[in-house]
């Protein structure tokens, strides 16, 4: 039996978010209708979080490699977040959430970045849970953006020898002061990081579900915790 006081809660926890075609397929119904439902899940996963006293949760909704679908699933897909956002300002407000993005801003679409932007803005001073929404993000993406980030804080005389470092890395990625994933959750049956915060999660724990994420729900939510309440992380040091 897991003692009460033993079970670990992570900070911060990162889902990918996967499943929502075959959801909608699996029903004989259009993929943009698991899309939306998608939207239901995450809302129920926020509140589970929240129960939890997580503080930060980083939600992979649309990633650099999401752009070779059919134009017209990105298209709702763009919709739909740049709706939902402002659309979700209530929820947010009762919930006290915050909403940050991580990704590549400058490639949405500029509905997109502005309500991404405001809804910034609104939720800045909520303090229940930092929901990181990632759109637009790829990990190798954000590593080059961080470099590329680092570059221009250097003056064009800067000594060549100053070498760059993990340290440095680090400071320069999408959101530099929040901390490493300690869980990494996939949802839909697939066993794989698909770029998601790969700088980030050199120690994470992984669990992986079966379940698509538009049925995801707290009990979904409470099974992953109990497990990562199990696992004996390590850091590389002595067991
Ligand atoms: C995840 O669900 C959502 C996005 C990638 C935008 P998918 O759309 O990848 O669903 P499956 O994996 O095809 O079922
Ligand atoms: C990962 O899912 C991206 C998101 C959940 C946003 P994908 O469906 O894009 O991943 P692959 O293509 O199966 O690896
Ligand atoms: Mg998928």
């Amino acid at each position: 039996m897991l003692r009460e006081d033993l079970f670990s809660i992570p900070r911060h926890v990162g889902i990918i978010m996967d499943g929502n075609g075959r959801w909608a397929t699996a029903r004989g119904l259009a993929r943009t209708r698991g899309h939306r439902e998608g939207i239901e899940a995450a809302k129920r996963i926020v509140i589970a979080a929240i129960d939890r006293k997580i503080e930060y949760l980083s939600l992979y909704a649309f990633s650099t490699e999401n752009w070779r679908r059919a134009s017209e699933e990105v298209s709702f897909i763009m919709g739909l977040v740049a709706r939902n956002l402002r659309s979700q300002y209530g929820f947010y407000r009762k919930h006290n959430v915050k909403v940050r993005h991580s990704g590549n801003l400058a490639g949405l679409p500029p509905e997109v970045q502005s309500e991404i932007q405001a809804v910034s803005d609104e939720t800045r001073d909520h303090s229940a849970l930092t929901v990181n929404l990632a759109v637009n993000y790829g990990g190798r993406d954000e590593i080059v953006r961080s470099v590329n980030r680092w570059l221009e804080t250097r003056g064009e005389d800067s000594v060549p020898a100053e070498a760059f470092s993990e340290q440095l890395l680090a400071e320069h990625l999408d959101l530099p002061d929040l901390p490493d994933p300690d869980l990494i959750i996939r949802t839909g049956g697939d066993r794989r990081m698909s770029n998601f915060l790969l700088w980030e999660s050199a120690y994470a724990e992984l669990y992986f579900s079966d379940h698509f994420w538009p049925d995801w729900n707290g009990e979904d939510f409470e099974r992953a915790l109990k497990d990562y309440a199990t696992r004996k992380r390590n850091f590389g040091g002595m067991r």
